[in-house]
């Protein structure tokens, strides 16, 4: 069945100019911010969401028509309401999400702080639960909808330091897999994308070897191919997600070898 053409002007342009209507999550810096760019310069319309608004009206200066600014800050479930109404108003119809907005906090001496816990799946998986829920009435307005959401290679094996980060990834990996099990019999296109070390505001104050660091520009470039593709899980680059996999399969391997060389706990707290 044909769908009625959206009545929204950003929605009618674009479906008649065979153009994408796009919604970026943690787009006002790094590989989000990078994925805008290619994709305004390739004349798809991106509605850009984050928490720095300053960040966004920066970022949308040079294409003012092709990029419509949300600001709103995916963990917070009611915000994020409220951000769905405001997209409502912007579109009809979605072609193409990409939650990219994400945090990073590592454990130091195995700290356990929940609420650091909490902060970083409201970004990384909460946030992402949020994203998918506004934009599923308008990702059922398209001919050919994709979500993907943007988890990490960490989630592959337990690295030291990344109990809050690695388990927020691979929270969303499941869930993403659980997604596109739940749409396999509906038109919804369903891809995680999982980088190594890409060279952003969030991995400028690592202090360790970062193996094979990216520019978010690669990422970008990287991404897009892969959904120009058809698979469902993007991983990059090759010669970090290779190791990685197999030694998810090896795992005594990783634990016996790799992670005490990468640990920085030499005794247990006992207090
Ligand atoms: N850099 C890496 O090595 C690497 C590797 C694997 C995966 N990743 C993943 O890639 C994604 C993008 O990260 P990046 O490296 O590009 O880092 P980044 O430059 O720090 O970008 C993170 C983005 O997320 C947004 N964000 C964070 N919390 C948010 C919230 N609560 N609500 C709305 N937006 C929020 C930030 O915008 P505001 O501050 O404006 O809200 C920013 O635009 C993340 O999911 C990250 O986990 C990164």
């Amino acid at each position: 069945m044909n769908r009625p053409l959206p009545t929204s002007p950003a929605g009618r342009d674009h479906q008649l100019a065979g153009k994408k209507i796009a919604w970026i999550t943690g787009a006002s810096s790094g590989i989000g911010a990078a994925l805008v760019r290619r994709l305004v310069a390739e004349g798809h319309f991106v509605i850009v969401s984050g928490r720095n608004r300053d960040a966004l009206l920066k970022l949308q200066q040079p294409s003012p028509k092709l990029i419509k600014v949300l600001t709103c800050d995916v963990g917070d479930d009611a915000a994020m309401v409220e951000a769905g109404r405001a997209l409502a108003e912007i579109t009809d119809q979605l072609d193409l999400v990409i939650a990219c907005a994400g945090v990073c906090e590592y454990e130091d001496d195995l700290e356990l702080d929940v609420k650091r816990y909490r902060r970083v799946f409201d970004a990384n998986f909460f946030g992402v639960v949020n994203t998918l829920r506004q934009a599923l009435p308008l990702l059922a307005n398209s001919r050919a909808p994709v979500f993907v959401a943007v988890g990490s290679l960490s989630s592959v094996v337990g690295f030291p330091r990344a109990e809050a980060y690695g388990a927020s990834k691979a929270a969303l990996s499941y869930f993403m897999d659980s997604v596109r099990a739940d749409t396999s019999r509906v038109r919804l296109r369903t891809v995680l994308v999982r980088p190594g070390f890409i060279d952003t505001p969030l991995t400028k104050s690592n202090d360790f070897d970062m193996p094979f660091l990216m520019s978010p520009e690669r990422a970008a470039e990287r991404i897009l191919r892969g959904l120009s593709g058809n698979a469902s899980v993007i991983d990059f680059p090759r010669r970090l997600s290779w190791p990685l996999r197999m030694l998810g399969v090896l795992r005594p391997v990783w634990y016996k070898l790799c992670a005490p060389r990468m640990t920085r706990i030499r005794k247990l707290r006992n207090t």
